[in-house]
């Protein structure tokens, strides 16, 4: 018996995923508190969908109710990133090897009237965190049309970077080629739960090529993660 809990952070990331789910033969839902979980079983499939909110504190929240309540045997956590990068455009998508928390950060001391320099911050107990190797190599054998499709870190964070700089920064710092608000979140609960997980970042803005965020990679990342999980997990 396969369970496999998917989320995304947004409705523009979650709405395709939950209308397939609600058309299989065996359909609930699952609700506490201001979680919802669209639960569909097919044959000897079961499918949990679920719209985190966004940030890590929901993400994690979410991904822990869901391993503790539901037992999934894999989870999938997807949804929208910045690039951090030149080389990744809107509608590229990014298989997260590894996702590193960048609101944790310490700063050397400074005195009263001596200012801020954000450059000066160093990761405070950095730690990546791992996708499942079994399903990171699953994926990046199957092709992604509508755009490129690249293994890489993750920085995650409650913070929408959009200073070149500071984009830039981080990118050096961490070693990272994206950013987006929950991937790290999820893969520390599942780490803690030892549940296997995979995140999944389509490209919806680079603040270094002006592009804008845009929601309609987030549609394209869902269709294909439908069709991957129904024909080969
Ligand atoms: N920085 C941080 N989060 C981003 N997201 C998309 N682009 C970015 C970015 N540049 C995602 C987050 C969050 C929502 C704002 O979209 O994961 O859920």
């Amino acid at each position: 018996m396969k369970k496999v809990l998917i989320q995304g952070a947004m409705d523009i990331e979650t709405d395709y995923l939950c209308g397939q789910v609600k058309k299989m033969g065996q359909y609930h839902c699952h609700e506490e508190d201001n979680m919802v979980f669209h639960i569909g079983t097919q044959g000897n499939k079961t499918y949990i969908v679920n719209q985190t909110g966004i940030g890590t504190v929901k993400a994690a929240m979410a991904t822990a109710y869901a391993l503790a309540v539901f037992h999934p045997t894999l989870v999938i956590n997807q949804g929208t990133a910045g690039a951090q990068t030149r080389e990744l455009s809107t509608g590229d998508v990014v298989l997260v090897q590894e996702a590193v928390n960048i609101n944790s950060l310490a700063m050397p001391k400074r005195k009263l009237g001596e200012g801020s320099d954000p450059f000066a911050w160093e990761g405070y107990r950095t730690t990546y965190y791992q996708a499942d190797e079994v399903l990171l190599d699953l994926y990046s054998k199957l092709p992604y049309t509508s755009g490129r499709m690249v293994k890489g870190k993750a920085a995650t964070g409650d913070v929408f970077s959009r200073e070149d700089d500071r984009i830039v920064w981080l990118s050096e710092k961490f070693h990272t080629i994206c950013e987006d608000m929950e991937t790290a979140a999820v893969y520390e609960v599942c780490e803690l739960f030892r549940t296997p997980c995979i995140g999944l970042r389509v490209i919806s803005n680079n603040e270094l090529l002006d592009e804008e965020f845009n929601e309609e990679p987030a549609k394209l990342l869902q269709h294909y993660i439908w069709k991957i999980t129904h024909d080969y997990l």
